[in-house]
C-alpha cells in the first residue's frame, strides 16, 4: 500500500499552559474519508486549524505527503500547505459575507495557481452547486446558512483538494441542510475526495465515513470502522442518545 496522504503522530497542541491535543496519532490514505467525533471543546477545531498551519504544533508531528512533495506540518505555512492541496472548511464557514459568490470562488481559486481558467473551473464548481450558480452575483451575507456552506464547501473543492478538513459543517443548520450538506459530502466521498470531518452530530458523521475515532478531552477514546462504532453500545449511549440526533 502506499503510504498515507496525512500522517499524525502524538500531535499535541495547546493554548498557553491549556493543552488541547494531548498526543493523537492517526493516519488517511488517498480516497478515504474519516470522521473524528466528539463533544463540544473536545479539540476539533484545534486539530483542524493545527493541520491547516493555522496553530503551533507543541509536540509530535503530522507530515503532509502530496505529489507536490511532503510536507512537515508546523514548519510550513498555511498558505504553502493551501498551495499543496491541503484545503480547510473552517468551523462558521468562513466566507466573505461582503462578496458575492462569485468573487469569493475568485479568491479561493487565486490561492492554488492552475492551468485551468477560472470561468471552467468555476463552471465545474456550478455543476456541483446548481444553487450557488443560481446565487452567484448575490453577497454571501445574503445566502441562507446552508448556502454559505455550500460555498465554503465550493472555495475549497474549487482548489482540486489533495486532501479536504471539513470542519462542523452542520453547525447551526436546521436537519435539512444539514442533510442537504451531507449529500454533498457523500458525493465527494464517492468521487474519490480525501476527506477529514469532524463533528459533533456523530449519526450523520459516522454513515458519511469509512473509518471514525472519537476525541474526548484532547485524546482519542475509541476508533475502528464507522459502521462498528455506530453500533458500540458505549458509543450509542455517549454520543447517539437522545438529543444528539438529526
Ligand atoms: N483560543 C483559545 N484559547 C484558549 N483555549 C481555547 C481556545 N480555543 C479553544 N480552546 C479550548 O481548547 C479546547 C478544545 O476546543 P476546540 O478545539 O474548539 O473544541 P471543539 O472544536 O471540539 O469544540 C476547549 O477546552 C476550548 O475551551
Ligand atoms: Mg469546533
Amino acid at each position: 500500500m502506499s503510504a498515507p496522504i496525512l500522517e499524525v503522530t502524538q500531535l499535541q497542541v495547546a493554548y498557553g499552559a491549556i493543552k488541547a491535543l494531548r498526543g493523537v496519532s492517526f493516519s488517511l490514505r488517498a480516497g478515504e474519508t474519516v470522521a473524528i467525533v466528539g463533544a463540544n471543546g473536545a479539540g476539533k477545531t484545534t486539530l483542524m486549524k493545527a493541520l491547516s498551519g493555522m496553530l503551533p504544533v507543541a509536540g509530535g508531528e503530522a507530515r503532509l505527503r502530496v505529489p507536490a512533495g511532503e510536507l512537515q506540518i508546523g514548519s510550513v505555512g498555511a498558505h504553502q500547505l493551501a498551495r499543496a492541496g491541503l484545503l480547510h472548511v473552517p468551523e462558521g464557514r468562513g466566507t466573505l459575507r461582503q462578496m458575492t459568490v462569485e468573487e469569493n470562488l475568485l479568491l479561493a481559486w487565486e490561492i492554488r495557481p492552475c492551468s485551468q481558467p477560472f470561468e471552467a473551473a468555476v463552471q465545474a464548481v456550478f455543476e456541483r452547486f446548481p444553487r450557488l450558480n443560481e446565487r452567484r452575483t448575490q453577497l454571501a451575507g445574503n445566502l441562507s446558512g446552508g448556502e454559505q456552506q455550500m460555498l465554503s464547501l465550493a472555495r475549497a473543492i474549487i482548489n482540486r483538494p489533495q486532501i479536504l478538513l471539513v470542519d462542523e459543517p452542520s453547525l447551526g443548520l436546521s436537519p435539512l441542510l444539514t442533510q442537504e450538506v451531507f449529500k454533498v459530502l457523500a458525493e465527494l466521498r464517492d468521487s474519490g475526495v480525501t476527506t477529514l470531518i469532524v463533528e459533533q452530530n456523530v449519526r450523520r458523521a459516522l454513515a458519511l465515513a469509512q473509518r471514525a475515532y472519537v476525541l474526548a478531552q484532547g485524546v482519542f477514546i475509541a476508533e475502528g470502522p464507522a459502521s462498528e462504532l455506530a453500533s458500540d453500545p458505549a458509543i450509542v449511549a455517549g454520543y447517539l442518545g437522545h438529543g444528539s440526533a438529526h
